[in-house]
């Protein structure tokens, strides 16, 4: 795994950003997983601001959506991924494709979203943020380490967690659909970015603990690129982190972790 330690999210915005500019210039990244959340959105912002012609040619694929919120509620997935992802960086919103979390058989959803991944060639690139119990998409603590997408029950800390863009409690849904953790694997390329203290515990563990289900992101111990990119705060709790600032100070250029 790579980690690279910046200052601020204004930072890890900017570093995001140029992986995609460059992935999709190259013709490397065709297809981007999105993440929601506070976490990519300086990613986000930063592409709107350098926009180029060959981010509009992505695909992308989201990571998760709640269930039974309607797909024109402000907080459902599809909506928030409408309004950062695919019309702020000019996508075809034909090209972007987010689990229908109101579906009768949401796992025969789940088995149409992971059949449309794999028809688009898989994921080039996925972002993904961290909850504070270690979850990636909705994978909460006990999920299979090799679990495609599905439908998944919130954790009570996910909801409270979420609680921030609803009205109250009450109105967070209890289920999801999310990639699995093996689908995230399958990725070509994963970036994991967090901000903040709330988020030191889960990115130690992660990083430095034992692969667990108990810690759904430590699955990404597995993966053979994987990059994971902090503010310090996020890294307090790493054990080898002046490694990693050491690692980055002298790194080979074109050779990875
Ligand atoms: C979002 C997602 C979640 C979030 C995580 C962190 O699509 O799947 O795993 O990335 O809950 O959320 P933020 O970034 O809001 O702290």
């Amino acid at each position: 795994m790579r980690v690279i330690i910046l200052d601020s999210a204004q930072e890890i915005g900017t570093y995001g950003a140029n992986v995609i500019l460059d992935g999709a210039l190259k013709g490397t990244i065709r297809t981007l997983g999105v993440a929601t959340g506070s976490s990519p959105l300086a990613i986000y912002r930063a592409l709107e601001e350098r926009w180029i012609p060959a981010l509009a040619q992505l695909k992308a694929f989201a990571l998760d959506e709640y269930v039974g919120l309607p797909a024109n509620n402000p907080q459902s997935y599809r909506s928030v991924i409408q309004r950062e992802v695919t019309d702020s960086l000019r996508l075809d919103p034909a090209n972007v494709h987010v689990p229908d979390g109101c579906a009768a058989d949401l796992t025969a959803e789940s088995d149409r979203f992971e059949t449309a991944m794999a028809a688009a060639g898989g994921v080039d690139l996925q972002l993904l943020g961290i909850g504070r119990n270690g979850h990636i998409g909705f994978n909460e603590p006990g999920s299979s380490l090799s679990s495609r997408t599905r439908p998944k029950t919130l954790m009570a800390a996910t909801r409270r967690d979420n609680a921030r863009f609803f009205t109250d409690l009450d109105t967070v849904p209890r289920h999801c659909l999310t990639q699995g953790l093996g689908t995230i694997l399958d990725a070509a390329e994963v970036l994991l970015v967090a901000q903040g203290a709330a988020k030191a515990d889960a990115v130690a563990a992660a990083l430095e603990g034992p692969v667990s289900s108990m810690c759904p992101a430590s699955v990404l111990q597995l993966h053979r690129r994987a990059t994971v990119v902090l503010d310090g705060d996020a890294a307090r709790h790493l054990a080898l982190r002046e490694y990693y600032v050491d690692t980055e100070k002298n790194r080979i250029e074109g050779v990875g972790e």
